[in-house]
């Protein structure tokens, strides 16, 4: 009998394939919605592999209830959704999709950073609302990325990547790792630490994974930090942030404007963030192009038919699992 897979929401057609390609039953993969947490567990019951998304929380309970499970593919880079620590000591191996969603989830960082730092939304409204009555001296100014200092937080793939295209808009570059990133030396940028990264930077643009350490990261002492009139994006994760202090922050003026694709209780805001006008606010778009949502859907199908086989996937999060000398 074919071995099945549950696939927790419609993707394109090309992950799809994949897995129909190598003979094995594909179920679900059609909601538009994030499938129930009750679904999910009856579903996962009797199969062999699991593609999930980024609200799926996949934790021990739900790899208990899916004792054949032989593998986990994510369909994103982070891997905040899975207790990695759970599916290692269960044996189970763990995929994510590096690398394809790189310059889609730097491009979008400039489009928030574009259209907070040009107040592109709110110009928007006003010409909508009919309030455009004209040009004036005075009207929506914002912030000159020429001449400004960038603070990349975050220097991975993603964060490089959104670094490296600060060079076009003639911008400084500061970022904030705990490793060097060799794009971003070799193109003159300087790593600093957290607190002058803050205090020296007109735009921050957060590109963490979230992790206990990065949880809340940024609070009401990172934002006081920050220099007044200063700009922040998020691309990364919501709760990198403390949602509520930035509400404040923003409030009260002290940041100019922000530009989030994520949220500390996604899907949901934190009470006040909407009615914000110095807010850009974005349904987790990042890595939404057509072209790297198919290479997501594809690298995501054939790391799964390789759990699905017994082999080591490309992209595998817990090497452990495969390492011969691991206990039991
Ligand atoms: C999206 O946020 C991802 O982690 O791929
Ligand atoms: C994710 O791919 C990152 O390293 O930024």
């Amino acid at each position: 009998m074919g071995q099945r897979v549950v696939v927790t929401m419609a993707i394109p057609q090309c992950g799809v394939d994949v897995l129909e390609g190598a003979g094995v039953l594909v179920e679900g993969a059609e909601g538009r919605a994030p499938m129930p947490r009750d679904e999910l567990v009856a579903r996962v019951g009797g199969c062999d592999g699991l593609l999930c998304m980024l609200a799926d929380r996949i934790d021990a309970a739900l790899l208990d209830a899916a004792p054949g499970l032989k593998g986990v593919a994510n369909f994103a880079v982070g891997i905040d959704n899975i207790d990695v620590a759970a599916a290692t000591a269960r044996g189970i191996p763990v995929t994510n999709t590096p690398g394809v969603l790189t310059e889609a989830t730097a491009e979008l960082a400039w489009a928030l950073i574009l259209a907070a730092a040009r107040r592109v939304v709110e110009g928007d409204r006003l010409v909508r609302g009919g309030g455009f009555t004209g040009w004036a001296p005075t009207l929506l100014q914002g912030l000159q990325l020429g001449g400004a200092t960038l603070g990349i937080v975050g220097a991975g793939r993603i964060g490089t990547a959104t670094g490296l295209r600060a060079k076009a808009f003639g911008m400084r570059v500061l970022y904030f790792d705990r490793s060097a990133s060799e794009g971003l030396d070799a193109d003159g940028a300087r790593r600093v630490g957290l607190d002058e990264l803050l205090r020296a930077s007109d735009v921050v643009s957060v590109h963490l994974p979230l992790t206990d350490e990065t949880r809340h990261l940024l609070g009401a002492s990172a934002f006081a930090a920050m220099k007044p009139g200063a700009i922040l994006v998020n691309t990364g994760r919501g709760a990198i942030l403390d949602e509520a202090a930035l509400v404040a922050a923003l409030r009260e003026g002290r940041l100019a404007a922000a530009g989030l694709d994520v949220y500390e209780h996604e899907p949901a805001l934190s009470p006040g963030l909407a009615e914000l006008d110095n807010v850009v606010v974005l349904p987790h778009l990042g890595s939404a192009t057509m072209a790297t949502r198919d290479r997501m859907a594809t690298m995501a199908a054939e790391s799964l038919v390789a759990m699905l086989a017994g082999r080591r996937p490309e992209n595998l999060v817990n090497p452990e699992v495969f390492d011969e000398t691991r206990p039991g």
